[in-house]
């Protein structure tokens, strides 16, 4: 594997789940496999479990690390060709990618969407220069659009609890009182379309999620009426996408608290387990009681983000 950006960079989804529940068992079963390799960790933004569980994921297979802020000592990047760089950006990505890449064997990325321009975040305009420049295989550790190594991780939580051979699963939106990216409910919905379980999407109109991650998922506007039953609740917030109104995009349309998951809520589902990736804002998302239960995999979900780390990057390491 030399990209892990989709659910189909995985390849088949039943062979993936087998290989994480291998190394959860013996995470260190491949720790030949790193030997004098290393892996550059590279964060546009802020992080705590994907900067942690990423940097687990390599040790565990023997490699070395580097991880670079690129906002906190490095040079402060242009991302632009053709800018006349007078300002206070002293070094181009251009040049930067390739001396970064020089330093490793593989490249993770975290840049998020800046709400700019729809169309530069939709096509990936950061991630898709370390693609196209580094020469080196490239993971995704969230993208403007997408955060593959979390839906991994959530798709082997749902298979670890799962009580039913095809759970209901539910993405439901929440409040929140800043204008947050769609990329984790964009790769939430591609993995769940793909993986064998009953998945509906919730959120208040004008929050429509892009055709090409939500697919033919089943959308109901009622949230109580998409709880009914559910075995799996997942929580998250995101901005407007801006697909039936692009001038909307990145907005923040709605802070109705009626949608926050409270016990009322968890009551009309099949006793379901509350999942949010993380961080979360409790009282806008999640109430107290209802993250505090013992039915909240937040934790466990998040362990699991070493195990979907350590696949991927063995993957990519076999790819060398
Ligand atoms: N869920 C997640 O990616 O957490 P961080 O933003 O802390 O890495």
């Amino acid at each position: 594997m030399r990209i892990f950006q989709n659910v189909q960079d995985l390849g088949d989804l039943r062979t993936a789940l087998n290989e994480a529940f291998e190394i959860k068992k013996d995470r260190f079963k491949y720790q030949d496999l790193g030997r004098n390799k290393t892996a550059l960790l590279i964060f546009f933004n802020n992080s705590l479990r994907t900067r942690l569980s990423t940097q687990k994921a390599a040790l565990n297979l023997g490699m070395n690390v580097i991880v670079l802020d690129v906002n906190q000592g490095a040079w402060k990047l242009e991302t632009e060709r053709g800018v006349v760089m007078d300002g206070d950006k002293s070094e181009h990505l251009l040049e930067a990618i390739p001396v970064m890449a020089s330093y490793c064997d593989i490249i993770g990325v975290r840049s998020f969407a800046t709400f700019e321009s729809r169309k530069d975040d939709y096509e990936e305009k950061i991630l898709n220069q370390f693609i196209r420049y580094s020469g080196k295989p490239v993971f995704f550790m969230e993208s403007a659009t997408v955060h593959p190594l979390q839906s991994f991780a959530d798709l082997i939580t749902i298979e670890e609890y799962k009580r039913t051979e095809r759970p209901k699963v539910v993405l439901t939106w929440a409040p929140h009182p800043k204008a947050l990216p769609q990329a984790v409910p964009n790769s939430f919905v591609q993995w769940m379309n793909a993986a064998d379980v009953d998945f509906v999407v919730t959120h208040p109109e004008g929050y429509e999620l892009d055709p090409q991650f939500v697919g033919n998922a089943h959308v109901e506007y009622d949230q109580m009426k998409a709880f009914e039953g559910a075995d799996f609740i997942y929580a998250k917030n995101w901005s407007c996408p801006g697909v039936t109104r692009p001038e909307d995009y990145g907005k923040v349309l709605s802070k109705d608290m009626s949608w926050t998951v409270d016990t009322a809520h968890m009551a009309v589902t099949n006793n379901a387990y509350f999942m949010h990736c993380l961080p979360v804002r409790r009282n806008m998302i999640v109430t107290d009681d209802v993250i505090e239960a013992p039915t909240s995999l937040v934790i466990p979900e998040a362990a699991n983000r070493e195990i979907s780390a350590t696949v991927v990057l063995k993957r990519m390491l076999q790819a060398l």
